[in-house]
């Protein structure tokens, strides 16, 4: 991390997340407060943020609104080698070596805010405090309406899927019955979620299914939904490579289906010409063994490059092939689930403004150099050749 991501992430911290407490030691040399702690506090109903600087013999208190405060850290973070710092929905700690280099670790939160700081609902299609029957049920609230913390990064993440879906909703008319289908669903929180996004809260007319390869999640999925009245969500036991579909499915999901069942979702998505397709790609090993070009040796001789690399040419490559058949892609962040580069989602509407030849032009181009023949390619062979 760089300064600049430092500064963007203190930000985050104070815009999008509730500071808990944080705690800044280990000084660097010649600073006389050897540590710091911020907690929020309540001060005649306004929210403030205690500002607690201890040196050798003494401890001063300041109370900062939330930008001074935000500002305070800014400045300061870099005069401490460590940082602990938890909020509603990590516990960050920041390590700052002699050399400024920064490196920031996170995990899951393990702390309740004691105090609601600002109003997130914003960003948050699903309101938390409001219980959800469907989020109850599948273990992510309470039923009074409390976000489990163990589960508050899945709450966080089907917040942003559902902010991320709903920018395809243009591509479809108000009354029609959109059908959408969730491909390697797993336990299906956020085929759920979109289902009773759409249906409840977008009121519009839904069909979907959410496919798995495992009985067992299956069943227990389909009797949710049916306990839940979900009378247009169905789960069905099958592959993606070999579903086949009588009627035209217009929403096509696929989230960190492994390896190349993300390819075998998006080419069903391109022979059923759905309008939208959302994809978050996982564990990509295809390239991988292919690419070669000696001029990236410099990259391609360490494992941990050469696997990032290889990872994000084939999501470049599968943006670009559904460009070349006719989609807008997009390649971006779903949410920081750990620190692996798994979080890129490909977005794609279908659009007739795309230009398809040059798009095939740059993918080719791309292929030749990598050396690379990817499988989305080879599984889209009979609508390359339209
Ligand atoms: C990591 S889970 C993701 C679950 C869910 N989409 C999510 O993001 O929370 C991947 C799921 O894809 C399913 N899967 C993998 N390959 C599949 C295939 N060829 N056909 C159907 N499901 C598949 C697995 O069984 C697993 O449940």
């Amino acid at each position: 991390m760089n300064k600049e991501e430092l500064t963007n992430w203190i930000e985050t911290i104070f815009k999008e997340e509730q500071l808990i407490l944080a705690v800044f030691s280990a000084p660097f040399k010649n600073i006389e407060i050897k540590k710091a702690t911020v907690r929020p506090i309540k001060i005649k109903n306004k929210i403030f943020f205690q500002l607690s600087l201890h040196s050798k013999t003494q401890v001063f208190h300041r109370n900062l609104n939330s930008s001074e405060c935000q500002k305070w850290v800014t400045e300061q973070v870099i005069h401490y080698k460590q940082a602990m710092i938890d909020t509603d929905l990590f516990d960050y700690q920041l390590l700052i070596s002699k050399k400024q280099t920064i490196t920031l670790l996170k995990k899951n939160s393990s702390k309740q805010p004691q105090l609601k700081l600002h109003n997130r609902q914003k960003n948050h299609y699903l309101e938390e405090g409001k219980p959800l029957s469907f989020l109850v049920q599948l273990g992510i609230m309470t039923a009074e309406g409390k976000i489990i913390a163990k589960k508050s990064h899945k709450f966080f993440q089907i917040n942003r899927f559902l902010e991320l879906a709903e920018e395809t909703l243009s591509q479809f008319e108000k009354d029609q019955k959109i059908v959408v289908i969730d491909f390697g669903c797993g336990k299906g929180y956020l085929t759920f979620a979109l289902y009773y996004y759409l249906t409840f809260i977008k009121q519009l007319k839904v069909e979907m299914i959410g496919l798995d390869l495992k009985a067992d999640v299956i069943e227990k999925c389909q009797q949710v939904a049916k306990d839940l009245g979900y009378h247009q969500l169905h789960f069905k036991l099958g592959d993606i490579y070999s579903y086949h579909s009588k009627q035209k499915i217009d929403m096509v999901i696929a989230l960190h289906a492994c390896n190349t069942a993300t390819d075998a979702a998006l080419q069903k998505a391109v022979e059923w010409q759905s309008k939208a397709i959302l994809c978050v790609p996982c564990c990509q090993s295809e390239l991988y063994q292919q690419v070669k070009n000696s001029a990236l040796t410099p990259l391609l001789k360490h494992g941990i490059l050469k696997e990032r690399f290889a990872a994000l040419a084939t999501d470049a490559l599968r943006a670009q092939l559904l460009e070349v058949l006719g989609y807008k892609a997009q390649v971006v962040e779903f949410i920081e689930i750990d620190h692996t580069p798994k979080n890129l989602l490909i977005r794609a509407v279908k659009s007739s403004f795309v230009k398809k030849e040059q798009a095939w032009k740059l993918y080719k181009e791309m292929k030749e150099i990598l050396n690379v023949e990817p499988m989305l390619e080879k599984l889209l062979k009979k609508e390359l050749a339209l």
